[in-house]
């Protein structure tokens, strides 16, 4: 086996974070959560004061992203999120971020034996040939209940109704954009989490990885 990638997509909060980072250490791979990129142009946006409708400055400041702009703990913040998610319907921004992506999977691949990829896009246009594809999904009550626990964790004040009203709003762009719209690959194993404990998760995540990848190795 020359090299592994997975790739991990779905929706917010669904899991998919969790479950990639756990892979990557489980199988000894390089980690991407591709959310931090549109993060990371939102973020950018936000600092140079450029609204979400100034459709060439976005594409401009998604072609001078630097990787050391994915290293910074704002990014995770709701409202970078919701911006993250208007400009990731711009087909130039997506063009944009192609490479960054397809270069990590390469360069991964060649140091380290292969990369695990989350995001929305990542089985059907990122990496389309890759043998190992996970879609990872839960209902927007189980999700908005997974968020609100996480803000409470960080003592932030949030409302249940406005979380879930802001994961559904979200669902609805990201699957109804033109461009790129969150769905399965046709191969992807779908992994609904709703019921599920994260070791339960792990472990049909490395069933079906075991299954695609047969030489596999892993740490105990
Ligand atoms: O996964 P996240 O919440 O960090 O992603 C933030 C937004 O970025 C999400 O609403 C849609 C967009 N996104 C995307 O369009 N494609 C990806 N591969 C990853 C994220």
């Amino acid at each position: 086996m020359a090299f592994m990638i997975i790739t991990i997509d779905g929706p917010a909060g669904a899991g998919k974070g969790t479950l990639a980072s756990h892979l990557a250490k489980i199988y000894n791979l390089r980690h991407l959560d591709t959310g931090l990129l549109y993060r990371a142009v939102a973020f950018n946006m936000f600092q140079a004061g450029i609204k979400a409708e100034e459709r060439q400055k976005a594409f401009e400041v998604a072609s001078s992203l630097k990787p050391e702009d994915l290293n910074n703990s704002s990014l995770r913040d709701e409202s970078v999120g919701n911006l993250a998610s208007e400009i990731s319907v711009y087909p130039e921004v997506r063009d944009s971020l192609l490479k960054f992506q397809q270069d990590f999977a390469k360069e991964a691949s060649s140091n380290i034996g292969g990369a695990v990829l989350d995001g929305r896009d990542i089985g059907l246009v990122v990496l389309p040939d890759a043998p190992c594809k996970i879609f990872v999904t839960a209902s927007p009550e189980v999700r908005a209940k997974r968020r609100l626990k996480e803000l409470h964790e960080k003592e932030i004040d949030s409302i249940y109704e406005t979380i879930l009203e802001d994961i559904k709003a979200r669902d609805t762009r990201d699957q109804n954009r033109e461009v790129s719209p969150l769905r399965p690959a046709n191969d992807a194993f779908i992994l609904d989490t709703s019921e599920l404990g994260i070791n339960e998760v792990i472990e049909k995540a490395c069933l079906f990885i075991d299954s695609r990848y047969p030489q596999a190795k892993k740490k105990a």
